[in-house]
């Protein structure tokens, strides 16, 4: 039977603590593929699980007097509920390393390699790091330290089983080489053929000692390293020797998402594992970036993880979601913080998102009873199936690669392509004019437009889109990538204004700027602070009630912000439509007459005359001012 099913896996957790969003950031991540290849029509065998074995888990289920077992059951429930239920997970199959089903895998394959040479019984002298469960040899750990997490190693001297990890070593780097896509992204592939160019040592895969772990075959004072025995989880959990119709069908994976510090065992050990074995290779290995608090890793030993379900509860399923997956280029490290949260859910999801469906919705209530299909002769000038079109193939095309954060600056760009449209068609203006046919195109084709975000949107959110649907009168879930198609949709929209999509978070507690300190010159360093950059104006209206304020749309290149300026008395609204102006793009947010301005544009002034400043010829929306 031929490989039918499109394999994708997570690393399986420690339950040694509760699990932090930097876990949540690969399980959402992984999640959003699962979804995105169901849709495309994949046969999808998506697998995540807790990785329970090892020293580690022991000594803190001993600290906690409790067993090991129960120790581990009552995490893994947690995860299992409301971690990833909460966080609507769709995985297929949770492996735990303590079910008999891997049980016994991991002991028949250990015993296919020990028949075939490639293990073998010796005395292990080095260093061990219990919180990465890694061995490490004199000339790696240098001072005493993991080279990984930088904390204290232990020395172990005992015999041991041996995997000859040092017999591949040239055939693992002749099928790097070979297979570019293998690992991903490029960085870590680099990273990996300069960590096998030191040349690989056979890597200790047994412990005495320990009892928490599968026992060697036939010599159960050894317990089995407990890397060995997690990295099997991925040929347990499709039917390795014992369900060889699922096996054939699934097997090898077609992408193993892990975080960049444990690509190596995913990149080289686990393949050699594999090749000495005789089995197919993953496709691909992924390794993402960390999730960094300031600088540093979140972790929960270094006490700086923040927990999903606490975000959650505050911000919902969906902004949470959101952040992840839109915050960092997904491959990248980046900084996590609650202000960035909120500002993310804040412009992309409240202000731009929710706007252009409110707006849509209420503009088809008002003007046309509710209800608009395409008149027989649309309007000439439909940039929105334009746009759709170019967005739906980059949006596919990201995907294919792995690379949710772009796809979904692709699908922004279709957001503010739409509120754009709204301001530069005014559709009030052609009710009031009496021009039906090209109102009704405006807004039959922002509807379309609506529909089609939906479903970009699905495997990212899982609640928005059914809700922004709903209000379109679109009662059906999306079923099929193929929806992204413009036109695809009903021939008529029946609209139901419903509640905001993402109501704005307010937070009392944002921190306000602190005052500058008057000195006669800053260093370079402070100027840099600032990010300026050169924006284009999209719209501009009055603020009401405040005589000197317009609110002001601007394209910075990568979005549209809204930005509150003291300039009305200056310039007519309609007079900035098109202008490229300065934006300082990194002032804190700050609410204005109940507005988000976020940012400031520069202006020259003096006396009453004031300018807006502007780059003396046309360049690119985002281009840096320095
Ligand atoms: N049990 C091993 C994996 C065995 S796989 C056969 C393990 N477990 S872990 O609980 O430490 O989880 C590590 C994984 O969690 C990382 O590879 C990464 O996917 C995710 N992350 C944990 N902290 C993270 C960040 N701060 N940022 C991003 N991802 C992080 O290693």
């Amino acid at each position: 039977m031929a490989k039918s099913t499109w394999y994708l896996t997570t690393p399986i957790y420690y339950p040694s603590d509760r699990l932090h969003i930097g876990h949540a950031y690969t399980t959402v991540a992984a999640d959003a593929l699962a979804r995105y290849h169901r849709l495309i029509g994949q046969s999808v065998w998506f697998v995540t699980g807790s990785d329970e074995h090892g020293q580690k888990i022991q000594r803190r289920a001993e600290e906690k007097g409790v067993s090991a077992q129960d120790f581990v059951d009552d995490i893994v429930g947690q995860i299992k509920d409301p971690l990833w239920k909460r966080l609507a997970i769709s995985y297929d199959d949770f492996i735990r390393t303590t079910q008999t089903r891997h049980h016994r895998v991991v002991q028949a394959f250990f015993h296919t390699l020990q028949e075939r040479g490639d293990i073998y019984k010796g005395v292990y002298e080095g260093w061990y790091c219990l919180p990465c469960e890694t061995f490490w040899t004199q000339t790696k750990v240098g001072s005493g330290n993991c080279p990984d997490c930088g904390r204290p190693v232990e020395r172990v001297r005992q015999q041991s089983y041996f995997f000859r990890l040092s017999a591949y070593q040239d055939r693992m780097r002749q099928y790097i080489l070979d297979h570019p896509e293998f690992i991903q992204p490029p960085t870590r592939r680099n990273e990996m053929l300069a960590f096998l160019d030191e040349g690989l040592e056979d890597l200790s895969i047994s412990r005495t000692g320990l009892n928490w772990g599968i026992p060697v075959p036939g010599d159960p004072e050894h317990v089995i390293y407990v890397w060995f025995d997690a990295l099997l989880n991925y040929l347990t959990a499709v039917g390795y020797a014992s369900d060889p119709e699922k096996f054939h069908a699934t097997w090898p994976p077609d992408l193993q998402l892990v975080g960049k510090e444990i690509v190596r065992f995913h990149a080289i050990i686990w393949p050699i594992m594999l090749m000495a074995h005789g089995l197919a290779l993953p496709r691909q290995v992924f390794g993402h970036g960390w999730l960094l608090i300031g600088d540093t890793k979140m972790s929960k030993s270094r006490g700086n993880a923040v927990d999903p379900l606490d975000l959650i509860d505050r911000y919902g399923v969906d902004a949470v979601r959101y952040y992840l997956l839109r915050e960092v280029p997904f491959g990248a490290d980046g900084s996590y913080t609650e202000d960035a949260l909120v500002l993310r859910t804040n412009v992309d999801l409240a202000n731009d998102l929710g706007n252009l469906l409110h707006r849509t919705v209420a503009m088809i209530g008002r003007f046309l009873q509710g209800s608009v299909a395409l008149p027989p002769t649309a309007h000439p000038d439909r940039v929105l199936v334009r746009e759709a079109r170019r967005v739906a193939a980059a949006v596919g095309r990201k995907m294919d690669e792995h690379n949710l954060s772009e796809a979904l600056v692709e699908v922004g760009q279709l957001v503010r392509a739409a509120n754009r449209q709204i301001e530069v068609t005014q559709p009030w203006n052609l009710a009031k004019a009496g021009r039906t046919d090209a109102l009704h195109t405006v807004l039959f084709d922002l509807a379309e437009t609506l529909r089609v975000i939906s479903v970009f949107l699905t495997p990212f959110l899982v609640e928005a889109p059914a809700r922004l649907r709903a209000q379109l009168g679109l009662h059906t879930p999306v079923a099929d990538w193929g929806e992204t198609t413009f036109g695809s949709g009903p021939g008529r929209y029946s609209v139901h204004p419903g509640l905001p999509l993402f109501p704005r978070i307010e937070r009392d507690t944002a921190p306000s700027a602190e005052a500058p300190t008057e000195t006669e010159s800053v260093s370079l360093e402070v100027f840099e602070q600032l990010k300026l950059a050169v924006a284009t104006i999209v719209a501009a209206e009055p603020v009401a009630g405040a005589d000197r304020l317009l609110k002001i749309l601007v394209d910075d290149g990568e979005r549209t912000r809204t930005v509150v300026s003291g300039i009305r008395a200056h310039y007519a609204p309609e007079t900035l439509i098109g202008k490229q102006v300065v934006l300082v793009k990194n002032l804190r947010p700050q609410k204005i007459r109940g507005i988000v301005s976020e940012g400031m544009l520069l202006a020259a002034s003096q006396g009453n005359a004031l300018t807006l400043v502007a780059p003396e010829a046309a360049i690119a929306a985002g281009a840096r001012v320095q």
